[in-house]
C-alpha cells in the first residue's frame, strides 16, 4: 500500500501538481517544509525589527507611511506563512518556541544593524530585491499552501523594493553627504544580501533534495547570480559603486563574475554571533511575553462570542 502512495506522490510531483495538506507525503517532505516555511515566517517577523527602528525617524510623512506599510506587510507575510506551515501539523506555539529557543533559524540578513536612513533604501532595494528573486520561483513550489501564500507575498514585495530604490535614487540625486550615505549603506548591505541566498550549491545541505521535490525551482547559486546580474546595472544608474573589486561583466557567459563571499562571516551570523542576533531574539521574546495579555483577552472574547451563539 505504501508503495502505491509513494507512486501517487511521485507522479504528482512529476506532473507539477500541487501536494495538498491532506495528501499522503513522505515524512521527510513534511519535515523539510515545516523547516523551510517556519524559518521563512520567522524571517518575515524578525525582519520587521531593523526597519521598525526608523519608522519614528523617517524624514517625511510620505516616507513614514510607506515604511509603516512595508513593516505591516511583513507581519502579514509572517502570519500567512505560519498558517501555511500549521497545515503540516505543527502548532503556532511550537514554531514560536523554536524561534525563541534558537532551535529555528531566520534569515541572516536581519542580524545587521540599520545605522542611517539610507539603510531603509538599501534594505528595500537589496534585501527585498533578493527576497523577490528567491520567492518568485516559490510561487511554483510543489506544496499548495506555500505556493499560494507566495503569490500574494510577491506582489507586496515589489512595492517594498520600489520604495527602497526610490529612497536610494533621492539620496543619490541629493547633496554629497546624502550620496555618501547611500554609498555607505550599499557598502554594508551588498555582501550580506548575497549571503541571503544560502551556501553555494556544493555546500548546501538541502538543495539537491529540495530540487527533486520541486520545493526549490532554482538553486541558491542560480538565484544569487540572477540577483547580481539584475542589481549591478541598478547601482550603475544610481551612480554607486558595488563594493567588489572582482566584479566584472563576462561577455562569454553573459553574467557578472564576482568576488569571494566571506562564508566564515555567514556561518558566524547563522550560528548566532552576528551584530544583532541577541537583540533580535530578546525583542521577539519580550513581544511574546508582553503580548500574553492581548492573546488571553482575544481568546476570552472569542469564547464569549461562541457562548452567545450557543444560547
Ligand atoms: N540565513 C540563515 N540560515 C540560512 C540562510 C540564511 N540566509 N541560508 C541558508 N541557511 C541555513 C538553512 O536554513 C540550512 O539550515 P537548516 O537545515 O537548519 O534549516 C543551512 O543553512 C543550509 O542551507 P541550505 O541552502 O541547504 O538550506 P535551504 O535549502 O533551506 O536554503 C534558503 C536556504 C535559500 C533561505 C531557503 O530556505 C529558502 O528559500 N527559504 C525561503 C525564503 C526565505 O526564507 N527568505 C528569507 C529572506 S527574508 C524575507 O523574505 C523577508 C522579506 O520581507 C525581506
Amino acid at each position: 500500500k505504501l508503495k502505491s502512495m509513494e507512486a501517487i506522490f511521485e507522479a504528482k510531483i512529476a506532473n507539477d501538481e500541487k501536494i495538498e495538506p491532506k495528501d499522503w507525503m513522505p515524512e521527510k517532505y513534511r519535515k523539510t517544509h515545516i523547516r523551510q516555511i517556519s524559518q521563512h515566517a520567522h524571517s518575515e517577523i524578525v525582519g520587521m525589527l531593523p526597519e521598525g527602528n526608523w519608522i519614528t525617524r523617517a524624514p517625511s510623512l510620505r516616507r513614514k507611511v510607506a515604511l509603516l506599510a512595508k513593516v505591516q506587510d511583513e507581519a502579514g507575510h509572517g502570519l500567512y506563512l505560519y498558517s501555511a506551515c500549521e497545515t503540516l501539523g505543527i502548532s503556532r506555539e511550537e514554531m514560536y518556541d523554536q524561534l525563541h529557543s534558537g532551535k529555528a533559524k531566520y534569515s541572516s540578513i536581519f542580524n545587521y544593524p540599520t545605522l542611517t536612513w539610507a539603510d531603509m533604501g538599501a534594505i528595500g532595494w537589496l534585501v527585498d530585491g533578493a527576497a523577490i528573486i528567491n520567492q518568485v520561483p516559490l510561487c511554483n513550489t510543489s506544496f499548495g499552501p506555500y505556493a499560494r501564500a507566495m503569490v500574494r507575498v510577491c506582489k507586496e514585495e515589489s512595492f517594498h523594493q520600489r520604495q527602497g530604490y526610490e529612497i536610494m535614487m533621492t539620496l543619490c540625486n541629493g547633496t554629497q553627504e546624502q550620496k555618501d550615505m547611500a554609498q555607505d549603506a550599499l557598502n554594508r548591505w551588498w555582501w550580506p544580501s548575497l549571503m541571503m541566498f544560502g551556501p553555494t550549491d556544493d555546500e548546501s545541505t538541502h538543495t539537491e533534495q529540495s530540487m527533486k521535490w520541486k520545493l526549490k525551482r532554482k538553486t541558491n547559486d542560480e538565484l544569487r547570480q540572477q540577483f547580481i546580474d539584475q542589481t549591478v546595472p541598478q547601482a550603475d544608474i544610481l551612480g554607486l559603486t558595488v563594493p567588489d573589486l572582482d566584479l566584472r561583466f563576462n561577455n562569454d557567459t553573459g553574467h557578472y563574475d564576482f568576488g569571494k563571499i566571506d562564508w566564515d562571516e555567514f556561518w558566524q551570523v547563522v550560528k548566532g554571533h552576528g551584530r544583532c542576533n541577541k537583540e533580535r531574539i530578546s525583542a521577539r521574546k519580550n513581544a511574546w511575553d508582553n503580548g500574553k495579555w492581548v492573546r488571553d483577552a482575544a481568546v476570552a472574547y472569542a469564547e464569549k462570542q461562541s457562548d452567545k451563539e450557543e444560547v
